[in-house]
């Protein structure tokens, strides 16, 4: 029998920085569409750049879409999968066997951006309405659902969004996908880091990522009882600053603390603006607080790290992989609606919802934070 292409598909792609969970939710979408909604899902390789590519090649040619979808009918699953040349992909249930688990996410993802411009999303939008695409799934940070939203304003497509991204800087959701696993990436580093800051009696600071967010240091510090976090939130250090967190750390030591991990978060930035990486630059103002004259611990040394994409990859944690299946389902409840609304999947207080784009902050997430950083404060002191 000749594959026959699908007569109306969801498609989803997976944009900007990978996060943990991306793979558990291709799956769970995947499977949920095939076992339940009886809908085929086109996996879009390389996020909205594998869009832009095929929406070039068809160029709004007939026969040019016509070839396109025999060649997506004639490579299902992982034959596709293996076809570097074919940027959609209709999934099966073998495509997405033995991935949940796996860091990254085995369709590729990509900023792209092309998309900025009007003219190239309204090329893509041509495109799905000719491949029969009756809703577009996006998994990614910040500039990926911005590019969601405008897809859902400039077309009549359903568009959904799915927060995925490990600085959870998205503040209309509590968590986005990704993050638990990267705290616990986070902390297992630390604890390697504590070994060797004890046998040396050294100061670490390490650098994490999370762009102007702190959610990763701060979560990360309070689940390894890193002794200090420095987040963006608290504002620019001045040389006081920084002279003032030195002081803390050694005032620690005199009442007999033997060594100290510093998170300090990416974001982090100084007060005049410096050009390298936090780490080094606490580093160097720490080393030289504590060789200041008459110091107690003249011979104490500051290590630095930027720990950097160590905290994208690895093996996805159980949470993530529940909120990738409850993300997938909301989807699904969604997708299956006859009002067709565009949107962008939510976990508030335990529950998974649906808000629109644009959703105003959620005043409680500032409030959480603070509560959190006062919390390893208190934990922390010495
Ligand atoms: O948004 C995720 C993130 O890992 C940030 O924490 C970091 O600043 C950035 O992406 C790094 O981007 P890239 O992978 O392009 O170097």
């Amino acid at each position: 029998m000749t594959p026959s292409y699908p007569e109306q598909a969801v498609a989803v792609l997976f944009s900007g920085g990978d996060a943990p969970g991306m793979n558990a939710f291709l799956r769970a979408i995947v499977r949920l569409g095939l076992n339940r909604e009886k809908i085929a899902v086109l996996g879009v390789r390389d996020g909205y750049r594998g869009l832009v590519r095929t929406a070039r090649a068809v160029n709004g040619d007939a026969e040019a879409l016509m070839r396109l979808k025999n060649a997506i009918a004639s490579h299902p699953g992982r034959a596709g999968l293996i076809n570097d040349q074919l940027d959609l992909i209709q999934m099966d249930h073998a495509s997405v066997s033995g991935i949940m688990g796996k860091g990254g996410t085995i369709l590729g993802s990509a900023r792209c951006l092309e998309f900025h411009e009007k003219e190239v999303r309204t090329n893509v939008i041509h495109l799905l309405k000719g491949l029969n695409v009756r809703a577009l799934v996006v998994v990614g940070g910040d500039g990926s659902l911005t590019g969601a939203k405008l897809l859902a304003t400039e077309s009549d497509l359903q568009i959904i969004g799915i927060p995925a991204t490990i600085d959870n800087d998205l503040q209309f959701t509590d968590m986005a996908l990704g993050v638990d696993t990267a705290v616990n990436t986070l902390v297992w580093a630390v604890d390697h880091f504590i070994d060797t800051a004890r046998s040396h009696r050294r100061v670490m600071v390490l650098e994490t990522m999370g762009r102007a967010s702190g959610d990763l240091a701060r979560m990360a510090g309070l689940a390894s009882g890193a002794e200090m976090i420095i987040t963006p939130e608290s504002g620019a250090l001045k040389a006081a600053d920084m002279e003032r967190l030195a002081a803390k750390i050694e005032g620690a030591m005199t009442r007999g603390r033997g060594h100290a991990i510093v998170l300090v978060a990416e974001g982090v930035e100084f007060d005049p603006p410096q050009k390298r990486n936090r780490a080094y630059v606490l580093m160097d103002a720490f080393q030289q607080y504590f060789q200041r004259s008459g110091a107690p611990f003249p011979d104490l040394e500051v290590r630095p790290s930027v720990l950097g994409h160590l905290q994208r990859g690895g093996h996805t944690t159980p949470q993530d992989c529940i909120l990738a299946a409850r993300f997938a389902d909301c989807a699904w409840i969604n997708i299956g609606r006859a009002t067709g609304k565009s949107g962008v999947t939510a976990l508030r207080k335990n529950n998974i919802e649906i808000v629109p784009y644009g959703e105003p902050d959620m005043p409680e997430r500032a409030a959480f934070s603070r509560e959190m950083e006062q919390l390893h404060d208190d934990l922390s002191s010495w």
